[in-house]
């Protein structure tokens, strides 16, 4: 066992929590989970999420805890440390391999966030319907300004994670997780506030049991597995920064609430406004980049002050859910070159960042300003999108968790989970046995479902 101060670590236990959550709270909360909710049977959908949060994502969540901290290393070097296998490490490589693919095309979509963030505070953001659908069109396709924003991104990214655990992550962490649950408070209940917004409360939160079916119950699974950020190395890296105090059931406990809090509230901000003027809310990029603009420049049309500073605070928030989130990406491979190259902290950062970067500026190109970079007719950041979420995550959140169900050594996975027998661990057995048998059913069915196969 090493001794704490022999490597960074976080250190508060409510930096713990909030790093992890920074990592957990993203645009998925935003852009992905409201709609699903608003489609699949409000308040059923919620319970329903919920579940699975309970039933996999929180013991997923346990499997990396326990690998991290187990090694106090790296997530490639972590799997080595805890299996003794080639094979099993392969996991490890696979994981951060992962988190840095994604990184590029991320910081893409967090440097849009900042983008808006400029247009709202220079008084861009506002004009019919039409003009939020051509100005993100012409914006996304530019050759030059969605770089410049990634490159600003990048560098606030590097600024921060070069700092270090303490001094980096978790300082930064510390502001920007209550700045954004703040924000996120005003504008839900600005938005509740609209007339007609009890409509949109409605449709987020009414039971609607006829919606049932499978088809939910698999969406919510694979939501619950992506909004926690299991399987990109993240969750892994940053438990090799717990201290050997740490509960690790607790605070996966706490994540996964504060991650489901917000992501509730996300659609307790958008739907009512948008119910408000009569828009339909959509999904994904089109709903922060053209609808909501627009549902917030009418919604507030009375009173342009509002208006004004809502999209401003809107755009804030979501760039701080994004940076958060980068952060953690990047720290899974600048810990990887830093140990295995043997190099200093802030040459790890740079090279990480720099040839995210470069991804990142092919996957910007691939969406319109040069065509050719397209292969079987998606474009590289969609490609991206396919290989890293729905074929890179399954596997390695799969072979986790048979790995530490089934493979690793038991004592290790006991003693980690109740920290070397001070803590009571009611639950192990029942994690043991979400670990075994329910997470890598459910994982299986996620991937079969994606790809239409159920
Ligand atoms: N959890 C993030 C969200 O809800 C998305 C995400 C998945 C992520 N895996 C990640 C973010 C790894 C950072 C790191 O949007």
């Amino acid at each position: 066992m090493m001794l704490d101060n022999e490597r960074a670590n976080f250190a508060t236990k409510l930096g713990i929590i909030l790093a992890t959550a920074g990592s957990a709270v993203g645009l998925g909360n935003v852009w992905r989970f409201p709609y699903m909710a608003g489609q699949n049977g409000g308040a059923v959908f919620i319970v329903i999420y919920m579940l699975c949060v309970l039933l996999l994502g929180i013991p997923c969540m346990i499997n990396e805890f326990i690998i991290g901290r187990h090694a106090y290393a790296n997530t490639a070097r972590a799997y080595r440390t805890i299996s003794k296998s080639r094979g099993w490490m392969l996991i490890g490589y696979m994981s951060v391999l992962t988190g840095f693919l994604i990184t590029g095309y991320y910081a893409v979509v967090s440097g849009w966030c900042l983008q808006y963030v400029w247009a709202s505070l220079v008084g861009h953001l506002h004009g019919e319907p039409d003009y939020y659908k051509s100005y993100f069109a012409s914006f996304s396709s530019d050759p030059v300004k969605p770089i410049f924003w990634l490159v600003i991104i990048m560098l606030m990214t590097y600024l921060i994670v070069k700092n270090g655990i303490r001094d980096g992550i978790e300082r930064a962490s510390k502001l920007f997780m209550p700045t954004l649950f703040i924000l996120l408070v005003i504008i839900a209940v600005a938005s509740c506030m609209l007339p007609g917004a009890h409509a949109g409360i409605e449709f987020l939160l009414k039971p609607n049991w006829s919606m049932i079916n499978s088809d939910v119950f698999l969406s919510a699974l694979g939501q619950s597995f992506y909004s926690l950020s299991i399987a990109m190395g993240c969750i892994c890296t940053y438990a090799s920064y717990f201290s050997k105090h740490t509960n690790l059931a607790n605070s996966a406990i706490q994540i996964s609430v504060i991650d489901s809090m917000v992501a509730i509230l996300a659609g307790l901000m958008i739907f009512p406004a948008a119910f408000s003027v009569g828009v339909n809310p959509d999904s994904g990029p089109s709903l922060i980049f053209i609808t909501l603009p627009n549902v917030f420049q009418q919604a507030f049309g009375e009173w342009p002050v509002v208006g004004y500073v809502i999209s401003l605070m809107f755009y804030g928030l979501l760039t701080l859910a994004a940076l958060t989130s980068l952060m953690s990406l990047v720290e899974v491979s600048t810990a990887f070159c830093q140990e295995e190259m043997k190099i200093t902290r802030k040459a790890a950062t740079l090279i990480v960042v720099s040839s995210a970067t470069i991804i990142g500026v092919f996957c910007s190109f691939s969406l319109g300003a040069y065509d050719g970079l397209a292969f079987f007719g998606l474009s590289l950041f969609e490609i991206f999108d396919f290989v890293t979420g729905q074929i890179f995550l399954p596997v390695v959140g799969f072979l986790t968790s048979v790995y530490i169900g089934w493979f690793a050594p038991h004592k290790v996975v006991r003693d980690e989970f109740t920290n070397w027998g001070t803590l009571r661990g009611t639950y192990f057995h029942l994690y043991l046995l979400l670990v075994k048998y329910i997470c890598p059913i459910c994982i299986i069915f996620i991937f079969l479902h994606q790809f239409g196969l159920i």
